[in-house]
């Protein structure tokens, strides 16, 4: 199969014409590129699992255009506080695991008895699940385990020749996954921290989202996209962790061998001369910058050849803890903390 390379608005039509077939189609949301199916055609979805190559225990995010879609999807009553938070933060990075309906196809659900929803923000997202006028299933348009997809480009590197085509809207803007908070339970647990931050979240439900961690051992792992080792790059990645000047005296050690690349704050540049690779992810209070710039360094190594990318976590809370999260996972959950 050839993937033909679309653009909007002219060829929306068109891309919304392959997603009713059947045909899936990589599109632009504010957080990565998604591969889009038809989500309530299990035939449509299963295509998703073949081109990605992921296993069918990872349940799918189902896409929408407006948020009273919702109700088709899960039994009634919507639970108050999906209410609340949908009517806060959609359309956006928020992703809403709820009771599902029997119209959900076991194949978008891994089985399970929940599903996940959200309604994206990308203007180019919106438009296209409007025209396609049902919900759309799209995990990131990456290869499985591979990091997720900020530019049509990096669609084409894993999934060239597996998809019927991609809608090029250029870099996306958000650059990590969208915040997925299951809201089946008792208590709302937060799955993946994401584009929306806990803080928001808990402004929002006047109350505290529980760790998943936290959330108790009976709970069955959701899903393979929770694992450990996630959204890496082919690279080991030697993450530090403790107070700055020492952090920087390991990763300048660390980064002196050859193949490896320093992933630096910018402020830390003046700092780290003499380092041989060093790419600046930005400055360390402006975390929505190096979100925005992350995967892309990560699959710029892959390309350059790099054996072990040097990075230090991040300060903070908001989006620094979606990047931490993501970090975390790229380095199999390894944190060297330095005294
Ligand atoms: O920002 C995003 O969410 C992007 C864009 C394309 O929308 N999509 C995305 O999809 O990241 P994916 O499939 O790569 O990640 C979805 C995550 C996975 O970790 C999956 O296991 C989890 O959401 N998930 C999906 N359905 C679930 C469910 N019913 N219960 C628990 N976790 C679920
Ligand atoms: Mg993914």
């Amino acid at each position: 199969m050839e993937t033909r390379l679309l653009r909007a608005p002219a060829d929306l039509d068109e891309a919304a014409a392959i997603l009713r077939a059947g045909g899936l189609v990589a599109f632009p949301t504010e957080t990565v590129y998604g591969l889009g199916a038809l989500g309530l055609d299990s035939e449509a979805v299963e295509r998703v699992f073949a081109a990605k190559e992921r296993p069918h225990s990872d349940p799918l995010i189902l896409h929408l255009g407006e948020p009273g879609w919702v109700s088709d999807l899960t039994p009634a009553p919507v639970p108050s506080p999906a209410e609340a938070l949908m009517a806060r933060f959609w359309p956006g990075p928020l992703t809403l695991v709820l009771p599902r309906s029997r119209r959900v196809p076991d194949v978008v659900t891994a089985g399970g008895p929940t599903v996940a929803v959200r309604m994206p923000a990308h203007p180019m997202a919106l438009e296209l699940i409007r025209r396609v006028g049902a919900p759309v299933a799209a995990p990131s348009a990456n290869l499985f385990s591979r990091p997720s997809p900020t530019r049509a480009e990096d669609v084409l590197e894993d999934l060239s020749g597996r998809i019927d085509a991609v809608l090029d809207g250029g870099p996306t803007p958000i650059g990590v996954e969208s915040t997925v908070l299951d809201l089946s339970g008792r208590e709302p647990v937060l799955l993946r921290p994401g584009g929306v931050t806990r803080e928001a979240l808990e402004a929002a439900l006047g109350g505290p989202v529980v760790d998943r961690r936290a959330a108790g051992t009976s709970r069955p792992l959701p899903s393979p996209g929770l694992l450990e080792r996630h959204y890496s790059p082919r690279a080991e990645v030697a993450l530090f962790d403790g107070p700055r000047p020492q952090v920087l005296e390991a990763m300048r050690s660390v980064a002196q061998s050859p193949g490896s690349r320093l992933l630096a704050w910018e402020e830390d540049l003046p700092l780290l001369e003499g380092v041989p690779e060093v790419v600046n992810l930005g400055r360390s209070g402006d975390p929505a910058t190096i979100a925005a710039r992350l995967y892309r360094a990560f699959r710029e190594a892959d390309r350059d050849g790099v054996r072990r990318l040097v990075v230090s976590t991040l300060p903070g809370g908001g989006l620094a803890e979606a990047v931490n999260d993501r970090l975390r996972r790229a380095a199999s959950g390894v944190v060297r903390r330095v005294e």
